[in-house]
């Protein structure tokens, strides 16, 4: 084995250092990025023990080859570092074949149709958060649309009352918040089971009892095959995870695409005064919106062997954190990657991953973000970001807008 890439605890002014938890790096991580693509393709951080990589061709290669970089022990570092075990049904969380099994199980009742039918419910949920600011000449990209419409959407397809829908929003997104510079606080397998019973478990017994053509009642209906290949119905705590799986991911994510979308599009009005003039271009812009600032900047994965990177032995139960935004402007595969471009030829980028545990509700999000774009251009085909009073939220899981106020002429 060779020496490993050189970090130091305390670097030196100027030396080359990045981890997910430095509130400097985080406010424009992406010189950081270019650096360690060029300079460190495998890094080392010594003072959270992880390796970091940041080039498309290797990230490609750590989640295209799930046997040798596990999920089972957490895919973000906090949830690693947490070392706790998580529930079944957690399956963001698990490799094969129980990731399978499961990931199969919300797949067949989260299909590609059921997300396309939820389209005129999505563009009344933007009308309702948007309507209401028509002459008030401002707009906040997140607590007025951003909070609101991902929330609803997701509230409605598992059957969440709306009079709850904003505490369940408080209580998943919650914990993906940190104080600055702090890892999450990840809580006990127990803690979190009995966190989803008290949020969902009302929902879930009322519709066991009401059953009607929704999402949560295919879920009481579906089967799962267990260890011994026998058929079995999902049990309560599956059932309850997954709800909670979907209402975390359904929430967060999509709300800081909707954040960057404001911010972004009001940083390059040339591209959305062609946006408001031909709409056919919304899905080639979500996409660039995608690549350029993608919500989730860095995943974790644990070695269950010995790899070789650049002549390095990176050695078996080390965590390789993987950068999809670094990846996403790898020059090698994105040209000019630090531009922002609706007419970029379409490549795939790294933004909801890529291989087995790729985002399942990728569909639901773009379009979830090409309905709100296009109401927006509607409603208000001009606006300027009031960046003296936007704020970044502090997470080390998330990137995005806590508030992200602007005026509209
Ligand atoms: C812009 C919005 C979103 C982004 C950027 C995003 C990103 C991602 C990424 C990068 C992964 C892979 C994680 C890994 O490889 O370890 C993932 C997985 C997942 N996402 Fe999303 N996501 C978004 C929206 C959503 C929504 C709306 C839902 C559901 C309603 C959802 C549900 C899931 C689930 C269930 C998984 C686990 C898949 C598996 O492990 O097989 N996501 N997401």
């Amino acid at each position: 084995m060779t020496d490993l890439p050189a970090t130091t605890a305390d670097p030196a002014p100027g030396a080359l250092y990045w981890d997910p938890y430095d509130v400097a790096i985080d406010a424009d991580p992406y010189p950081v990025y270019r650096r360690l693509r060029e300079e460190a393709p495998l890094y080392y951080n010594e003072r959270h023990d992880f390796f970091a990589i940041s080039r498309a061709d290797d990230v490609d290669t750590v989640v295209t080859d799930p046997a040798a970089y596990i999920s089972g022990r957490g895919a973000f570092l906090d949830f690693v570092r947490a070392g706790i075990e998580f529930p079944p049904g957690m399956f963001i969380f698990q490799d094969p074949p129980v990731h399978t099994r499961q990931r199969d199980v919300l797949a067949g009742v989260f299909t590609p149709r059921r997300v396309a039918e939820l389209a005129p419910q999505i563009r009344a949920y933007c009308a309702r958060s948007l309507d209401p600011l028509i002459g008030s000449g401002r707009i906040d990209f997140v607590t007025d649309l951003a909070d609101q419409m991902p929330m609803r959407v997701i509230g409605m397809l598992l059957g969440i009352p709306e009079s709850d829908q904003e505490l369940v929003r408080d209580t998943t997104t919650g914990s993906m918040h940190t104080d600055a510079g702090k890892p999450m606080e990840v809580a006990s397998n127990e803690a979190q089971g009995a966190a989803h019973e008290s949020l969902y478990a009302d929902y879930i017994t009322w519709r066991e009892k009401n059953p009607s053509d929704d999402l949560m009642t295919q879920l009481l209906n579906s089967e799962v095959e267990d260890e011994s290949g026998d058929r079995r119905r999902l049990t309560h705590e599956e059932i309850l995870t997954f709800v909670g799986l979907l209402a975390g991911a359904g929430n967060e994510t999509s709300g800081r695409l909707l954040g960057w979308m404001g911010k972004v599009l009001g940083d390059h009005p040339v591209d959305r005064r062609e946006l408001v003039e031909n709409r056919a271009l919304i899905p080639a812009a979500i996409e660039e919106i995608l690549r350029f600032e993608p919500p989730g900047h860095s995943f974790a994965r644990v070695l269950s062997r010995d790899v070789e990177w650049y002549g390095t032995t990176v050695p078996k139960e080390s965590v390789v954190v993987f950068l999809p935004a670094s990846a996403n402007r790898d020059e090698r595969r994105f040209p000019h990657g630090d531009v922002f471009d609706i007419h970029r030829p379409r490549t795939r980028h790294f933004t909801f991953g890529y291989g087995i545990h790729y985002c399942l509700g990728a569909a639901l999000a773009r379009l979830e973000g090409q309905i709100a774009l296009d109401e927006v251009l509607t409603r208000f085909p001009e606006w300027h970001v009031d960046e003296e009073n936007a704020r970044m939220l502090s997470s080390s899981v998330v990137r995005g807008w806590e508030t992200l106020p602007a005026s509209i002429p």
